[in-house]
C-alpha cells in the first residue's frame, strides 16, 4: 500500500505562477505538463498542486467555488487529467490540494444555505440561531459573517470573511444550545460524504492523494483534535477500501495528532509546536553563518514526533518552504542554503521543495497583496526559467503577469543558468538528491539517530545495507566533535575536506559531509 511514497520526492507548485502557456499571465496546467521533466531531471518524482479549482480567488484559490471543476484560467478538468497521464509515464504522482475546512460565500452550498427556506444545503455550514448571536472564544472559528442573507443567523468563519466554515459539528457540544450540531447529525455527515465525494471524483480521474488544508480545523470546539482525529480516520478508512493506494498529507503542523488521525505524512510548519522556523526562518536560523542558532526545542520535539510516526509507518515531511511563508533566501544567502538542503535531503520522511527555492529564487517586495496574498506574496512570484522575455515564465506584457517578478535578479537567478552553472543552488540539490537516491541509509523511511543537536549538527542514518553519518557545520568557524568513527566521505559541500585525529573529527566552516560509519 502506498509504496510509491517510500522514494517520494516533492516539489510544490504554485500553479499561478509556473508556466504560462496562454500569454494571459498566469500559469496553467498544459505549464505544469510541459514542465514535469525539468522537475524529473531535478529528481523530484512527486509534485503537490495548490488548489486549481474553479474560485473567485479572494485566497488564490482556497476559496472553492465548485470543488469538481478545474478554474478555467487553468484549463479544462482534461488538462489535469492530462497532467495525472503525463506525470504516470514518467512514474511520477500527483496531490491535488483538498480544501474541506471552507468553501467560498459564491459556493452554490453556501448560496443555498443562505436562503431563508429550509434545503438540503441548510446544515451545510454552521448558523447560529439569531444573527445577533456571534459567539467568541469557540475554538477553530475565526469569526463570524454577519448579515446580508435572507436567513436569520450568523455564519461561522473557517479563514478570511470570504471562507465560511463548512458544518461538520461540535465536540464539545453545548447541550443548552440548539444551533450546534453533533458531529453525528444529518447536516455534518452529509459534508463528510460530500468530502468524499469530491476525493472518489478527482481520484478515479488519475490523482494519487492530496494535501489537505486546515486539516486541524473541522471539528469545532474540539481543543485536543479528539473528533478531527476521529473524521479523519473515516476518511482514511473509505479510502483504504476504495482508494488504497491514495496518500494524504496534511497541513496540520503536529504529527503526533495528525498521523493518528491517518494521514500518511504531516508537515512541519511556520505554526504550531514543531520550532520548524528555528531552523530556516527566525532571526538567528540555524543554517546562517554567525552560528547564533538553537535547534534545542526543535529536536525535542521532533525527536518525540518520529518516534511516534515510525510507530504509526507514517512520515515527517521537512518542506523548503511553501506558499505561505517568507522564502528561504530572504534568511539565508546562496552558501548558507545549500547547507541548509544538505540538511533537508538527509533527514528521514519525505522531503518538499517549493518551486523555485531549488533556484534561491528571492522574495519580491511587492507594491500590493494579490488575492489575498499580503505578505505572503512577495513568495509567490513567477517562477524563472530563462533570460528570454519575463523569464520564459510568460509571453504576456510585463504588467499584465500575476505578481511582479524579480526583475533585479531573474537574468541570474534562473533554471536555465543554473542548470550550467556546477557552482549553483541548482546543482548542489540535484547533487544531493541523486545522493538521496542512491544511498539506502538516507531513503525516506531508514532510521535517523541525533548525535549532536547544536554546532556541529551530527546525526545517523541507518537503512538495511549502511549506515551513514551526516555532519554538518554552518558556522563560520572550525568546529570539532569527538566520539564518532568516521569513514570514507562521500559527499562533502564546496568539496571541503573533513580533519580527523584521534577520534575527533573537525568540520571547516560551512560544509556538510555525509561519511560512512566506520
Ligand atoms: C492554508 C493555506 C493558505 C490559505 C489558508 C486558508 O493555510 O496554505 O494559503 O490561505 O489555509 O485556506
Ligand atoms: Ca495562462
Amino acid at each position: 500500500m502506498r509504496e510509491w511514497l517510500d522514494d517520494a520526492l516533492f516539489y510544490e507548485i504554485y500553479p499561478q505562477s509556473f508556466k504560462d502557456t496562454n500569454g494571459d499571465g498566469i500559469g496553467d496546467l498544459k505549464g505544469i505538463a510541459e514542465k514535469l521533466d525539468y522537475i524529473k531531471e531535478l529528481g523530484c518524482n512527486a509534485i503537490w498542486i495548490n488548489p486549481c479549482f474553479d474560485s473567485p480567488f479572494v485566497d488564490a484559490g482556497y476559496d472553492v467555488r465548485d470543488y469538481y471543476q478545474v478554474a478555467p484560467r487553468y484549463g479544462t478538468n482534461e488538462d489535469l487529467k492530462h497532467v495525472f497521464e503525463e506525470a504516470h509515464r514518467r512514474q511520477m504522482h500527483v496531490l491535488l490540494d483538498l480544501v474541506p475546512g471552507h468553501t467560498s460565500t459564491e459556493c452554490e452550498w453556501f448560496k443555498q444555505s443562505a436562503l431563508p427556506e429550509k434545503n438540503r444545503y441548510t446544515d451545510r455550514y454552521i448558523w447560529t440561531d439569531k444573527v445577533w448571536n456571534a459567539p467568541q472564544g469557540i475554538g477553530n472559528i475565526t469569526g463570524w459573517l454577519r448579515g446580508g442573507y435572507d436567513r436569520e443567523g450568523a455564519c461561522a468563519l473557517n479563514f478570511f470573511t470570504a471562507q465560511t466554515a463548512l458544518n461538520y459539528g461540535f465536540y464539545n457540544k453545548d447541550e443548552g444550545c440548539d444551533w450546534e450540531q453533533d458531529m453525528n447529525d444529518p447536516g455534518p455527515l452529509s459534508t463528510r460524504e460530500e468530502i468524499k465525494n469530491i476525493m472518489r471524483f478527482w481520484l478515479s480521474m488519475g490523482a494519487d492523494g492530496f494535501r489537505v488544508d486546515m486539516a486541524a480545523s473541522l471539528v469545532k470546539n474540539d481543543p485536543e483534535s479528539k473528533g478531527t482525529i476521529a473524521l479523519w480516520q473515516d476518511i482514511r478508512a473509505f479510502l483504504d477500501r476504495e482508494y488504497p493506494e491514495a496518500s494524504l498529507v496534511s497541513e496540520w503542523g503536529d504529527p503526533a495528532r495528525s498521523l493518528t488521525a491517518g494521514f500518511n505524512m504531516d508537515f512541519l510548519l511556520h505554526f504550531g509546536p514543531s520550532h520548524y522556523p528555528d531552523l530556516f526562518r527566525t532571526d538567528h536560523p540555524f543554517f546562517r553563518k554567525d552560528g547564533q542558532g538553537d535547534l534545542t526545542d526543535f529536536w525535542r520535539i521532533y525527536n518525540e514526533n518520529y518516534r511516534k510516526a515510525s510507530k504509526l509507518h507514517s512520515l515527517i515531511c521537512i518542506p523548503s518552504g511553501n506558499h505561505d511563508m517568507i522564502r528561504m533566501a530572504r534568511f539565508l544567502d546562496p552558501d548558507e542554503m545549500k547547507i541548509a538542503f544538505a540538511f533537508l535531503l538527509s533527514m528521514p520522511g519525505v522531503p518538499f521543495i517549493y518551486y523555485g527555492d531549488e533556484l534561491g529564487m528571492r522574495y519580491v517586495d511587492v507594491p500590493h497583496s494579490v488575492e489575498g496574498g499580503y505578505e505572503r506574496t512577495g513568495s509567490r512570484s513567477p517562477m524563472q526559467w530563462d533570460k528570454t522575455v519575463n523569464a520564459g515564465f510568460s509571453t504576456a506584457a510585463p504588467d499584465r503577469l500575476y505578481i511582479r517578478q524579480d526583475t533585479e535578479n531573474m537574468s541570474v537567478i534562473n533554471a536555465e543558468s543554473e542548470k550550467q552553472d556546477p557552482d549553483s543552488i541548482y546543482s548542489e540539490v540535484a547533487r544531493l538528491i541523486a545522493l538521496r537516491k542512491e544511498h539506502e541509509a538516507l531513503h525516506n523511511w531508514s532510521t535517523f539517530r541525533l548525535i549532536s543537536d547544536s554546532y556541529p549538527l551530527i546525526y545517523e542514518r541507518s537503512g538495511c545495507t549502511e549506515d551513514l553519518i551526516v555532519a554538518i557545520n554552518p558556522t563560520a568557524e572550525n568546529r570539532s566533535f569527538e566520539g564518532i568513527s568516521a569513514g570514507e566521505v562521500i559527499y562533502s559541500t564546496f568539496g571541503k575536506t573533513l580533519k580527523k585525529e584521534e577520534g575527533i573529527i573537525t568540520l571547516p566552516p560551512q560544509s556538510a559531509f555525509y561519511l560512512r560509519k566506520e
